[in-house]
């Protein structure tokens, strides 16, 4: 083909070479198609055929094919996103020791990010606006595509909502406190927009809570109306009022069908039940203008379980949630910032403040956010169908991720390729190159991305800690930015997020821009802010009003300089970063007066491999720690093996020298690592089945619910402290 074309090309003039290396330059600037790339090595093949022809053939060709790689190679060099901060310094150190994010400019706290959009009324107002009135809630049935309401849809329904609500005798004020019981679904945003819109306040009730939970937020809040999905739901709401158990619910309105002796059995308690649609047709008809909140104003209660006692109704307004979304874009807008065609999944729980920021941000940009069924099961399914660009994703699911990716690599082959693979696409995003078009890419990581629509452009992962091998992998895999959120109800959301380019692990990031970060001393737990460690205290525009009706946990948790305490003992890394290292609240002296910090402890002990989880127990009336302790499924048959000792998890359990050997070997991992003598536990029991949240021994958010754990070892632990001598 060279050849043919030689004597052609051997005539050019200066000027039409000229016109040549001009259209290269332009094309390399703007065009990255394949077929450019074409006419771009058809072109450049000329020039060298011109300029070379006195070459012999062959190495011709190898000049003209090493020109052409290095050319195709320099104009599709992935550019690195460079960090917006020196990653060495990345929080800088304010008056009063607090600590800011080394983006922020001056010391004001950021309240909003857009100045026409102050209330999550108003968000939602300016998603309408810059969509042009898009697509923005978006459902499916089974095997079906997604269907799309439009902001105009959403908004006229939540003004014909707020409307009846109105006409049924509620006032707008943020005084009307409205329960949203619902999973995520259109109905639940314009269930909660309908509040708003009015100035209401929404109050979520889920599930998870316990039923108990239920019965004690309805009387807490004094809620008259819910606002409901399934009859099932409702049908709960009512026995509650039939036993006694809540007194002060009038309405029920529900979103699913539902049959005629449910409306009679809320008849007889005094309870009238209507649906979604009547709901807004009769507010349609008896329409009102929109009343809506001031950014002061209350916006939502959200309830938060804790690992004991009752739940606690954390009081947000308007402006707490606009400034964490406002500071959340903040932090991330130079690496990436929503537009309209920009999709979410929505998945997880509406009624945690993670879910409801993650949207707020989503609206204020005039984005779209697409429910997933309801059946966390076919989550894929949705993903794939609805593509989703951002995916607001938790540790429990991305582990799942990561260990099926893992369990694939059967064979030591495709271990190594995965390994290699990971590496080098790592290596790349710590140099600021984040892209899904190399090699490694194509090879080993597309079915991956794929399976999650193949178009995710922003992850950001919360609510509880995440590994650095899963969050590395993750990195490497997704080819897109991977952030970290660390935060509590408490704050809105998020209190710290990774710092644009910053890709490693094993911290928090820095503060956010809405509020500063402190440590404070924690004596007892030998953690002093002068050595840069300390409980975490957070103040800023973020951080909440207290808890409804209850001004000791109140007290407990915001002092009276307006500093939240978390509970969290952090410590600030030499790079400006955060990381949590322990957690305060679990603390108490043993009978000799010794302080002891399980949570520290077991953080040791689950170094051992040997162990999948443990429980340590004390208390004031004893002198010494007793562990409960989960084996590792994996690694305990071997280890027993070399004891000789073979049988069944449960029969492993119960063997006296598998015990004393995991003992010996808990007690040498504390002994490495500093634990003192009576910071060991003295004996333990071995359990064969996960701690979880199924059994309600961990939170949602996969802490050690330890009243509960005590509870339920009860007899084992008394049993362990019969054997020992105190
Ligand atoms: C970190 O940055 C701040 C301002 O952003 C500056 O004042 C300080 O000197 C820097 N520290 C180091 C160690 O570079
Ligand atoms: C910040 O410091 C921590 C601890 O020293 C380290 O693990 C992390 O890699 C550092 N981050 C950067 C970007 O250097």
């Amino acid at each position: 083909m060279q050849r043919g074309r030689r004597e052609g090309v051997g005539g050019l003039s200066s000027h039409s070479l000229k016109v040549l290396f001009f259209s290269i330059k332009w094309k390399r600037t703007t065009h990255k198609s394949g077929l450019n790339f074409l006419l771009l090595v058809t072109k450049m093949l000329f020039i060298f055929n011109f300029l070379f022809s006195p070459l012999p053939t062959p190495a011709l060709i190898c000049i003209l094919t090493f020109g052409a790689a290095m050319f195709l190679w320099l104009i599709n060099r992935p550019q690195p996103v460079l960090p917006l901060v020196d990653l060495d310094n990345q929080s800088v150190g304010i008056e009063g020791g607090a600590r800011k994010g080394a983006i922020q400019r001056g010391n004001d706290l950021m309240l909003y990010y857009f100045s026409e959009a102050k209330t999550v009324y108003e968000i939602f107002q300016r998603g309408l606006a810059v969509s042009d009135n898009g697509p923005c809630l978006g459902y499916r049935k089974p095997n079906q595509p997604y269907r799309w309401l439009s902001y105009k849809q959403v908004s006229d329904r939540a003004e014909y909502l707020g409307s009846c609500l109105l006409h049924k005798g509620h006032k707008p004020s943020p005084d009307q406190f409205i329960g949203i019981f619902a999973q995520n679904r259109p109905e639940w945003v314009i269930s909660e927009l309908a509040c708003y819109t009015y100035s209401m306040v929404a109050v979520p009730l889920y599930d998870t809570l316990g039923a108990d939970a239920i019965i004690y937020i309805v009387n807490q809040a004094d809620i008259t109306t819910v606002i409901c999905d399934t009859p099932q739901k409702a049908s709960v709401l009512i026995g509650n009022v039939e036993k006694g158990l809540t007194t002060g619910l009038k309405t029920i309105i529900l979103m699913d069908p539902f049959e005629d002796d449910l409306k009679q059995r809320g008849e007889k308690c005094g309870v009238e039940i209507f649906s979604l649609l009547d709901a807004e047709n009769l507010g349609k008809e008896n329409f009102r203008k929109p009343l809506p909140p001031n950014p002061e104003d209350l916006c939502i209660i959200c309830y938060t379980s804790g690992t004991t006692g009752n739940p606690k109704g954390a009081m947000l307004t308007h402006q707490n949630v606009v400034s964490n979304a406002a500071a959340f874009l903040k932090c991330i807008e130079h690496t990436f910032q929503p537009t309209p065609n920009d999709v979410t999944i929505s998945y997880l729980p509406l009624a945690h403040m993670f879910e409801r920021v993650v949207q707020s941000v989503i609206y204020s940009c005039g984005s779209r956010v697409g429910f997933f069924q309801g059946d966390i099961r076919l989550l894929p399914d949705d993903m794939k169908t609805l593509k989703p660009t951002v995916f607001p994703t938790v540790p429990r699911l991305l582990n799942r991720i990561y260990d099926k990716v893992q369990n694939e690599a059967n064979t030591p082959l495709k271990k190594f390729l995965l390994n290699v693979a990971t590496t080098s696409k790592f290596n790349e995003v710590k140099k600021g190159i984040i892209r899904r078009d190399s090699l490694w890419d194509k090879l080993i990581f597309a079915k991956i991305q794929d399976s999650l629509g193949g178009k995710v452009r922003f992850v950001v992962t919360g609510a509880a800690p995440i590994s650095t091998p899963v969050l590395t992998f993750l990195r490497a895999a997704m080819g897109c930015p991977v952030f970290e959120a660390y935060g509590q109800t408490e704050c809105t959301a998020g209190c710290t997020i990774t710092s644009s380019g910053d890709w490693t692990s094993g911290h928090v990031g820095v503060p956010v821009a809405c509020n500063h970060v402190k440590l404070e001393d924690v004596a007892e737990m030998n953690y002093f802010a002068a050595n840069n460690e300390g409980e975490i205290c957070i103040k800023g525009h973020n951080v909440f009003q207290g808890y409804l009706k209850d001004p000791e946990k109140t007290r407990e948790a915001l002092d009276s300089n307006g500093w939240l305490h978390t509970g969290d003992i952090g410590r600030w890394l030499p790079n400006g970063t955060l990381k949590i290292i322990d957690r305060k609240k679990n603390i108490f002296k043993l009978a000799q007066g010794e302080y002891i910090a399980p949570e520290k402890i077991e953080n040791i002990y689950i170094r051992s491999r040997l162990v999948s989880q443990i429980f340590v127990h004390g208390d004031s009336l004893r002198s010494t720690l007793v562990g409960v302790v989960v084996p590792d499924p994996d690694m305990l048959p071997p280890f027993a093996a070399k004891l000789g000792v073979k049988g069944s998890l449960e029969e492993l359990c119960q063997n006296q020298a598998i015990k004393e050997a995991i003992l010996e070997d808990l007690q040498k991992t504390g002994k490495e690592s500093g634990l003192k003598s009576f910071e060991q536990v003295k004996t333990i029991f071995l359990h064969p089945e996960p701690f979880s949240i199924e059994n309600g021994l961990l939170t949602p958010t996969l802490k050690a619910k330890r009243g509960e754990l005590s509870k339920y070892f009860r007899k084992q632990i008394d049993s362990l402290y019969e054997t020992i001598q105190e």
